[in-house]
């Protein structure tokens, strides 16, 4: 399983966030990005996040909280992120994912928790991961959403990465890890004083 972390909350500041977790094992460094129309909240300075992480050296794992991803996509692809994630529920995704694929960057829809799985049947054979929402999108530091994990097992059998973000700890994960291929997780390091014991801990 690999670990992909989330500095949508940190302690300090962002950059000597990513800082941080670029020193550790981590595999990934997971980007939320928030429109304040897909979600309430807003982060979505896209020259900034390109300036903090232009130079990083870890993989890039983009999700997108927004309604229309076109400019994200546009506008990130200079990062060549590993991944961008759009959300399911949002209109015409299959427009959103061609553009994805066409800038050769792997594809991935995440899934809200209230969501039902079948949504994705339409697009598995398009993406590349499907990205389990564990907790509402929006907010760090938020509770597992335990009533997500029969969607793991649907997912077991097709064709795609599994990953899960949301409320992952050393005690969630147990719950998840023999079936997910990712997990993401955010405040449970970047609210640690050790970065690299607790992504260990993910790990156990
Ligand atoms: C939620 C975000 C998550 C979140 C994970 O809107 O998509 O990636 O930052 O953070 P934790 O691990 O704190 O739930
Ligand atoms: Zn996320």
């Amino acid at each position: 399983m690999k670990v992909s972390v989330s500095f949508l909350k940190y302690q300090n500041s962002k950059a000597e966030t990513i800082q941080k977790i670029s020193q550790t094992s981590a595999d990934y460094i997971h980007v939320d990005i928030m429109d304040g129309l897909f979600v309430s909240q807003k982060n979505d300075d896209l020259d900034e996040f390109i300036n903090l992480l232009k130079d990083c050296n870890k993989p890039l794992d983009i999700h997108l909280m927004v309604l229309n991803p076109l400019v994200y996509i546009n506008k990130l692809k200079v990062l060549n992120p590993m991944f961008i994630t759009i959300q399911a529920e949002i209109l015409n995704p299959l427009v959103y994912i061609k553009q994805i694929k066409k800038a050769n960057i792997k594809v991935g829809l995440a899934i809200n928790p209230n969501t039902d799985i079948s949504l994705l049947d339409n697009y598995l054979k398009y993406i590349d991961l499907v990205l389990i929402m564990s907790v509402n999108p929006g907010l760090g530091g938020q509770k597992f959403i335990e009533e997500v994990i029969p969607k793991i097992k649907k997912l077991k059998s097709k064709n795609v990465l599994i990953s899960i973000d949301g409320g992952i700890n050393d005690e969630t994960i147990k719950l998840v890890k023999e079936d997910v291929d990712i997990c993401v997780s955010g405040s449970y390091i970047c609210l640690s004083d050790n970065f690299e014991k607790q992504i260990n801990k993910l790990r156990l």
